[in-house]
């Protein structure tokens, strides 16, 4: 999830890099590097930081090339440091390429480069690619990058160019975005449109599959086997900060739209080819700690807290472990029974909240052994946990969290697999099913997100609302307890969460006559309690919007209305029935007009006590 732009034509290029790069930056800034063609060789120029630290490097230069490529980086192999930042050299800096996405196989291909020869100077999976292109560059950079692209597996979009081949750069993409802006005697390529929109709005969308070749005299595209294709030309008709959202009126709308991408990079390379075990290499775990383990506890802020939630309920589930889960601003204080034997899981979207990072500390200090699951390499939980598991969901600026919370979903069940096939407590069968259903969750949240306009409808109903109820138990409390927050806090709506059952014991004298309540009843063994809690709210005059999985239609007999999601195996349910509360809780937002991705009183990282 990086920002990649390229130029060549006649003009000064970094100028042109530098602009489309600031555009990009919201994508991703921890680090920043241009190549370009100067002095009939190329220059490499990159730095750790913001991209004003590598433009005050650069101040002052007096280049005068006419192509080059730049990358703004979010650090996902390798920290955040200048060798780590792109562009990426091959051992005698002749060929430079920068890359977004994931190179899978990175680490066998690195050993057999090495074996080759080859030096590496950086940690990250991108630097294979420069070395693999000088391994079989004979003169031609296309033709080497295409036999690069048969040896990778992953996700890529990568730029390369070649000191003997001035002017040139090569394209290859694979399920990461690319776009090429047609100029006149000038090209441009950038990973998302901002970058391309102050030079032209002709453009060629790249697809899956496909290589460019682009120098200042026109662009060819060919499929993986050599053969051109034709490309239509798109016009870009979107405002800057529209391009800025892909198009959507909201970062927080474009990331609920990105949760299939984010699911399927979260899962990618950690579901074994045979479908029957998960496979967390990024775990140094002893085995028999793994056995022994006396209990989890998991602790973390706000969503990453309800991320948490679901996490207990799938890892006593499956791991039959005892699991504890604290907000960590009460953990750290509350001085926990912990211990060696015991393994905490820290979560963070940022990694960088104060109460998850001092919680992180006090379980170090009592000897428990730390898991961070984050989304930010290099992060203060990342660098402070024994183990790091990273969710790959790309940069989320919206204030509210959303692909955050399904990516950290997905690595609670990914884990709780895997903590259940070291101990040994769940039956093959029942674990290649639970990984089936997660492979296919990410069709299911696209089904879902094609409902938009009946829930924006169901959200325009409700928004006078003073107060809403969230009902649900089991996964479905815990789910009901993120959707309450999305609510109150871009809505401004009072919501509360409640376990169905608990109701009766106070909070129903609050449930009258018009009060809309959002029931959750997912779980195959609690649908019937659920539905009988629905009754108990329907009684006293409440508007139910029921959510449940399709083919159980009794509840349309007790709900006012009800959203189906595709069935899928219960465990797995919460990744479905979250995202319709999250846009219910968008459209509600949208529609009482509040600024949906910077709420009143609420900042993205909270590194204060
Ligand atoms: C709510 C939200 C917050 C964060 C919380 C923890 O939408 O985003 O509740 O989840 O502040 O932040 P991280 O995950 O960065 O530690």
């Amino acid at each position: 999830m990086c920002g990649i732009v390229g130029y060549t034509g006649k003009r000064p290029a970094v100028p042109i890099l530098l602009e489309g790069m600031r555009r990009l930056e919201y994508r991703g800034y921890d680090s920043a590097g241009i190549v370009i063609y100067e002095n009939g060789g190329l220059t490499l120029k990159k730095k750790a930081g913001m991209l004003s630290v590598l433009e005050e490097t650069i101040n002052g230069s007096n280049f005068t090339a006419n192509a080059g490529i730049g990358h703004t980086r979010w650090a996902t192999h390798g920290a955040p440091t200048d060798d780590n930042a792109h562009p990426h050299i091959d051992c005698s800096g002749r060929i430079a390429v920068v890359h977004n996405g994931i190179i899978e196989n990175y680490i066998k291909l690195r050993q057999w480069l090495k074996a080759e020869g080859h030096i590496f100077q950086s940690d990250t999976d991108t630097e294979v690619l420069p070395h693999l292109i000088e391994q079989f560059y004979r003169g031609d950079l296309q033709a080497a990058l295409l036999k690069t692209m048969e040896m990778i597996s992953g996700s890529y979009a990568i730029l390369a160019v070649c000191h003997d081949e001035p002017g040139r750069i090569v394209v290859a993409r694979q399920d990461s975005p690319m776009v090429l802006g047609l100029g006149e005697g000038e090209n441009f390529i950038a990973s998302d449109i901002p970058a391309l929109l102050p030079h032209t709005r002709n453009t060629y969308l790249l697809d899956d599959g496909e290589l460019a070749d682009v120098t200042p005299g026109g662009i060819t595209v060919c499929d993986k086997k050599g053969v051109c294709v034709n490309k239509e030309v798109f016009y870009v008709n979107w405002e800057a900060e529209q391009a800025e959202k892909s198009g959507y009126e909201h970062f927080m709308l474009k990331e609920i739209h990105e949760q299939p991408t984010a699911l399927r990079e979260t899962l990618r390379g950690r579901i074994s080819e045979d479908g029957q075990s998960v496979v967390l290499n990024e775990l140094d775990i002893d085995p028999a700690y793994i056995k022994g383990l006396r209990k989890v506890f998991i602790t973390a802020c706000g969503t990453a807290y309800h991320a948490g939630v679901v996490g207990k309920y799938v890892i006593e589930k499956l791991a039959r472990i005892p699991v504890e889960v604290d907000i960590a601003s009460e953990f750290r204080y509350r001085d926990p029974i912990i211990g060696p034997g015991d393994l905490v899981i820290v979560v963070s979207q940022s990694g960088e909240t104060a109460d998850t990072r001092a919680a992180l500390r006090e379980a170090r200090q009592r000897g428990a052994r730390v898991v961070a699951i984050t989304n930010v390499v290099g992060s203060s939980v990342a660098r402070e946990a024994d183990d790091v598991i990273y969710t790959w969901a790309g940069p989320e600026i919206a204030v509210a969290s959303t692909k955050a919370y399904v990516t950290q979903l997905t690595v609670f069940y990914l884990l709780a697999v895997w903590l259940a096939e070291q101990r040994g407590t769940l039956l093959v069968r029942e674990q290649e099913a639970i990984l089936d259903s997660l492979k296919k969750l990410p069709r299911h949240i696209e089904t879902l997100l094609a409902q938009s306009d009946r829930i924006a409808q169901l959200a325009d109903r409700y928004k006078e609302s003073h107060c809403m109820f969230f009902l649900g138990r089991g996964l479905d409390y815990a789910v009901a307890m993120e959707g309450s927050l999305k609510l109150k806090e871009i809505s401004y709506i009072h919501a509360e969460a409640y376990a169905a059952g608990e109701l009766k014991h106070g909070t129903l004298a609050l449930v009258v006559e018009g009060v809309p309540v959002i029931a959750l009843a997912t779980q195959p063994e609690l649908f019937e309690k659920t539905v009988s809690n629905i009754k108990e709210v329907k009684a006293r005059g409440a508007e139910v919007i029921g959510v449940a999985i399709e083919g159980f239609m009794e509840i349309e007999e007790v709900a006012d209305q009800v959203f189906y999601l595709p069935a899928t195996h219960p465990a797995l349910a919460p990744i479905l029935s979250v995202v319709p509360l999250q846009l219910f809780a968008y459209f509600a937002a949208v529609a009482r007009e509040c600024s949906v991705d910077k709420p009143r009183n609420l900042a993205k990282s909270v590194t204060v006590e």
